[in-house]
Order: structure tokens, then C-alpha cells, then sequence
């Protein structure tokens, strides 16, 4: 099968649903978008290895596909996908991240790591899994936990609130594990440094090319206002967020400092 499509255009497809039977996406020219793989459900976090294979992970199944693109060389890509992580029983749902040699992806309540050849494109034996952190509180709201890592190989995790609005112990924050390799595994979770509070739901962490640290943030759902009514619809509350990685004052230093999206309403 010959498809023609540009990696970009696996994100627009990723964002647009959830189903191949749903209608793709909106474009406005000179943007396109057409399906790019048709079979995982709800996919989720996206990562491109070191060997320029897309692995992604899927909100319902618990496992890891690679995704692999192949140019025919008459301007037409194949698109072939293997499953690379099994997690059946883990409840893998969100975060995927790679470090050192090492998959990691994680559960709502568990971040779990195999060991990984970029583009080795096969599927990784379960009995190499190992637990790395363990205990991120669960109990209803979100559960999606994102991962990132800086170069220095400190483990980021987000954790959503417990709730649409309200506070919670140890949620709507970003840990910190540092010197995974030289710790015993698994590590607590409590064990994480308050990286940054007050994020309600970071569901996207990336480092751009200067190594500087974003998060999307999922505002609250609901908004009401007196004089309009509902303005979550149009309006969500969601916001891009700076995360300044190399400061000793996280939780005071630059949360909300960049604002892309806001209530216009
Ligand atoms: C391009 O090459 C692929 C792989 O050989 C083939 O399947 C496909 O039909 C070709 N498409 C066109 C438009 O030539």
C-alpha cells in the first residue's frame, strides 16, 4: 500500500479522533491531512526514536506500536506498524518516553521501563520490564501520566488533578526523579521533587531543540459565565506553559510566564 504522507500529517490524524470511521479533520489549505495508520485506538503520546520510527502509545490498548515509514521512491511512503511493547494487564495508557536504553511508558498509577534498540522494531520480551516508579495517587480525575526526560536524565512526570477544579494532595504537579540509575527500583513516588504545582493536567511535556521544557496544560471544563453562559467550548482554558528546568526556585520561576492560549471571552 502506498500512501502519500509526510510524518507530519500522523499528528493532525492523531489529534483528529479516535476511530477510522470518524472524518479526519477540518484543514484549511495549504494544510492537508488524510489517515496515515488506521488501527490504533485513541492513540495518545507520540515519540520519534533515534532511528526515525514513531512509537506510540494508545489510551485503550495497553501496548506500544512502532510506526515505520518506507519512501517507494516515486513520491509515495509505505507505512508498516509493529506492536513493540505487549502490555496487556498493565494499563499502559498515556506517557511514553526513551533514556539510556530504555522504553519507558506508564499507567495511572506506575511508570514502567523495558530496555530498547531504536528501530530495533520488534517485539520487546515482558520478562525485561522493570518498575521504575510506583504509587502516583490514582483515585479518580486524571489519568494520564506524561513523561519526558532532560539530558541529564532526570525523569519528568505530571500528575492531573484529582478533580475539574478543585485542589488535591500530591496532584496538578510535575515530579522530578533524578539519578534513576542510582537508585534501587521501583522508586516511590513520593520520593519525586516538586518539580512544578498548579499544572492542572500537563498532558504534553517536550524539550524544544534548545533544551528548554513546554507543557500543555488542560484548563477546566465547565466554565461558566453569567453574562454568556458555557465559554469552555470556544474559549478552553488551556494554556502553553514555560517550565524552566536549570533554576533552584521551580515553584515560583516562570509557571505561566507564556501564555499562548487563553479565555478571549
Ligand atoms: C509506488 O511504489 C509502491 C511500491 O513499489 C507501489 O506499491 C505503488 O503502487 C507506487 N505508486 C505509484 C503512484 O507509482
Amino acid at each position: 500500500m502506498g500512501v502519500k504522507s509526510p510524518l507530519a500529517l500522523l499528528f493532525l490524524a492523531t489529534l483528529a479522533g479516535y476511530s477510522v470511521a470518524q472524518t479526519i479533520v477540518a484543514t484549511t489549505p495549504p494544510f492537508v491531512a488524510q489517515l496515515y495508520v488506521p488501527n490504533i485506538p485513541r492513540p495518545r503520546h507520540m515519540l520519534l526514536d533515534l532511528a526515525g520510527d514513531i512509537l506510540v502509545t494508545s489510551n485503550t490498548q495497553s501496548r506500544v506500536t512502532a510506526i515505520r515509514e518506507t519512501n517507494n521512491g516515486n513520491g509515495t511512503v509505505t507505512v508498516t506498524t509493529r506492536v513493540i511493547v505487549d502490555g496487556a494487564g498493565l494499563g499502559l495508557n498515556h506517557g511514553i518516553a526513551f533514556y539510556g536504553g530504555f522504553l519507558y511508558a506508564s499507567n495511572p498509577t506506575t511508570v514502567f521501563r523495558w530496555p530498547y534498540t531504536p528501530g530495533s522494531f520488534q517485539l520487546i520480551n515482558q520478562n525485561t520490564r522493570q518498575t521504575v516508579i510506583q504509587g502516583i495517587p490514582s483515585v479518580q480525575g486524571h489519568t494520564t501520566r506524561t513523561l519526558a526526560f532532560d539530558r541529564q536524565g532526570r525523569l519528568y512526570v505530571a500528575i492531573g488533578t484529582q478533580t475539574n477544579a478543585t485542589p488535591s494532595p500530591h496532584r496538578s504537579r510535575i515530579l522530578r526523579f533524578n539519578n534513576l540509575g542510582n537508585q534501587f527500583l521501583p522508586i516511590p513516588f513520593g520520593n519525586g521533587e516538586v518539580f512544578a504545582h498548579g499544572c492542572r493536567n500537563t498532558v504534553g511535556l517536550g524539550f524544544n531543540a534548545n533544551d528548554v521544557l513546554f507543557g500543555v496544560d488542560m484548563g477546566a471544563d465547565m466554565l461558566q459565565r453569567p453574562d454568556v453562559g458555557a465559554i469552555w467550548g470556544d474559549n478552553p482554558g488551556d494554556d502553553m506553559l514555560y517550565l524552566p528546568t536549570d533554576t533552584s526556585d521551580f515553584l515560583t520561576a516562570g509557571l505561566y510566564q507564556f501564555k499562548v492560549l487563553e479565555c478571549k471571552v
